[in-house]
């Protein structure tokens, strides 16, 4: 079975890198030209995604490893922008595979349809729509033959009424088990698709069609257990805890403590052409499930000493539809990454999540998370200061020492050389 537990894999120049992915995904030649390619998609291609097309913007897509998940090893792509990321979330798997590495379960996809119903009497038309629910939802399954076939679709019908300043608006939701799609367009169309029937059984008047981005039935949870002695004793478990309650009843440190949550889950997001904004979303409003904006984490210990993670989380993603099976190289990272399914996509995204918060705070209750920032910010200003190759080193390893990271200060160093 392939293994991702691959040594100093950042050390490693890109055509060994190719070598190493490329061997562990079994991916074509063609794959490789793909990655070759920059990531870039046509002009062309683009144009026909969005509006008004006049270029495309790449980002770095670096490969994480380690990650053993419900037993399976994976090299998981990540698109970000933000130095450190990668690095952290495989230290932080490479921990983990000690204890068996990162155990995941999903939810089904379920996904919300919502239907918003005014000038409605709510009570009596409450009755009115659950008594049609088996009409509404073979017309709603009509507008999908794919879900219908493999027994997917829209499976119940629930009403809320929801009283207002305005008065009283009755809320038909509609819920749909999505399969391997994100859902977003299937959701849309079964709701527009049963809504003028909708308003002959109310008597009301339809006004909004669409998905609930509040993804509360498809959720991914899990678990990893990271080993005291690696991570440096007691007192480091002991003061990540510490750092976990601080998240668990400030939103002022919760938001921050999820964001580097969101560092893991939007990276593979993003590699693997998700919806980014519905995860987002997503995710801070069921930090709010409570009433209060907490952690999407909790950490303890367990008796032996060892920190304890887990992570729940909502979690919109698809392996089908969207623009997965479009864009070239999107579709190399779904290979490299060799999921089957969108729950299984589901928890490889939700153990990143979990990786990246457990380095965030190991670094935050250590060294403090500049030192590891701070030496690729500065190779990016030497970069970005005309610094060559043979010089890099000289140049960032003297402003780090220095402390004064800065284009100026680069050219300066440059020019005592
Ligand atoms: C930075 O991108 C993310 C952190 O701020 C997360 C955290 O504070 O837990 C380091």
């Amino acid at each position: 079975m392939a293994d991702s537990s691959i040594k100093k894999f950042h050390e490693k120049n890109r055509d060994e890198r190719f070598k190493i992915v490329e061997s562990f995904a079994r991916l074509s030649k063609e794959d490789i030209k793909i990655l070759q390619s920059n990531g870039g998609i046509s002009f062309d291609e683009a144009d026909h995604m969005v509006e008004n097309v006049v270029g495309t913007l790449s980002l770095p897509l670096g490969i994480a490893t380690n990650f053993k998940i419900n037993g399976k090893d994976y090299l998981i792509p990540m698109v970000i922008e933000e130095s450190s990321i990668i690095a952290a979330a495989s230290k932080a798997a490479k921990i983990a595979r000690k204890h068996g590495g990162f155990v995941m379960k999903s939810d089904e996809s379920y996904s919300i349809g919502q239907i918003q119903i005014v000038d409605v009497n709510a009570k009596s038309a409450t009755p009115k729509v659950m008594k049609a629910s088996g009409k509404l939802l073979k017309l709603a399954n009509s507008k999908s033959k794919t879900l219908s076939k493999m027994g997917k679709g829209a499976k119940k019908i629930t009403c809320k009424t929801l009283k207002t300043k305005l008065g009283t608006m009755l809320i038909v939701e509609l819920l749909i088990d999505v399969g391997d799609a994100m859902g977003a367009n299937v959701t849309n169309t079964m709701c527009e698709g049963i809504a003028p029937l909708i308003e002959e059984i109310t008597g009301g008047r339809v006004l909004l069609r669409i998905l609930s981005n509040y993804s509360t039935r498809r959720l991914v949870k899990g678990t990893a257990v990271f080993d005291k002695e690696e991570i440096g004793g007691r007192q480091v478990v002991s003061d990540i805890i510490h750092a976990y309650h601080f998240a668990e009843n400030d939103p002022y440190r919760a938001v921050t403590h999820n964001k580097g949550v969101m560092n893991g889950i939007i990276a593979v997001a993003n590699s693997t052409g998700q919806d980014t904004r519905a995860i987002e979303a997503t995710s801070h409003a069921y930090a709010s499930k409570n009433g209060n904006y907490a952690s999407l984490t909790r950490w303890k210990k367990d008796k032996q000493g060892n920190l304890v993670g887990e992570i729940e989380i909502p979690m919109p993603v698809g392996i089908v539809g969207g623009i997965s099976n479009v864009h070239p190289l999107i579709k190399v990272c779904m290979k490299i990454l060799g999921v089957k399914s969108a729950k299984e996509l589901g928890c490889i995204i939700g153990a990143v999540g979990l990786a990246q918060n457990f380095s965030a705070m190991r670094a935050l209750v250590s060294e403090g998370i500049q030192k590891g920032h701070m030496k690729l910010h500065a190779k990016n200003i030497a970069i970005s200061s005309g610094v060559p190759k043979n010089k890099m080193h000289e140049v960032v390893s003297r402003m780090v020492r220095e402390g004064n990271v800065s284009v100026s200060r680069a050219k300066e160093i440059l020019k005592e050389l």
